[in-house]
């Protein structure tokens, strides 16, 4: 079977592009084979991470792209030239234009480190997230894997996975078990089950053609 393109955009240390290369390797993700890695930020760790792997990664920068729809246009070309069908978003920290989204829909997904629709869209990433979590009081977070549409953070739910808020959690602390618990297991066996999909739907197109 024909495995999925997969490329996974990243910002910054790129533990959950880790946790997706292991998940590879360990046989967890088999419909699908990340293929390259792009940043939009120059040294970015995830950078590193994908070199070891042996994976084929670029760079693009915003302030090298003269605006918005000519950062996209850089991003597509790459996709493109890889011959990407499924595009991952793993602590990719900059919004996509609905020219963007809509080009690939359900073809799209990322992960955000909270229980969507609690603590998301514009202005909530990173550790953000779980400064809010712990200010509001909540006693459970965790982690959603979503499609990608033009509502940050606003399309349909993959997968999610809750995790306990402990009396003394800091929003580092918070961070890290949300990533550890939840990111790292939802991320992975999504990108799994959405690669399936679209390998079926490859074959499903495929046995049409030879049908006619
Ligand atoms: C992760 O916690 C991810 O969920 C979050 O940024 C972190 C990136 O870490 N993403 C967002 O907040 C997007 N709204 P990583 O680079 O180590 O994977």
């Amino acid at each position: 079977m024909e495995k999925t393109r997969i490329a996974v955009l990243v910002s910054g240390g790129g533990t959950n592009l880790q946790a997706l290369i292991d998940a590879e390797r360990a046989g967890i993700i088999r419909s699908g084979e990340i293929s390259l890695v792009i940043s939009n930020v120059k040294d970015a760790y995830a950078l590193t991470r994908a070199k070891n792997a042996g994976i084929e990664s670029a760079t693009v920068l915003k302030r090298e792209c003269r605006d918005q729809s000519d950062f996209e246009d850089k991003l597509v070309s790459l996709l493109d030239a890889h011959k990407i069908e499924l595009i991952v978003l793993a602590g990719f920290m900059s919004i996509l234009s609905e020219s963007f989204t809509s080009r690939y829909k359900r073809r799209i997904i990322n992960v955000h480190p909270s229980l969507i629709p609690a603590f998301c869209g514009k202005g909530f990433y990173g550790l953000r997230v779980h400064e809010a979590a712990l200010s509001y009081g909540v006693k459970v977070t965790g982690a959603t894997v979503h499609f990608v549409n033009e509502i940050p953070d606003g399309g349909e739910i993959i997968m999610q996975r809750a995790v306990k808020i402990r009396k003394n959690d800091t929003p580092e602390t918070l961070q890290a078990r949300v990533m550890r618990e939840a990111e790292w297991k939802i991320l992975p066996l999504s990108c799994e089950a959405v690669s399936k999909e679209i390998a079926k739907q490859k074959r499903g197109k495929l046995a049409m053609k030879s049908a006619l």
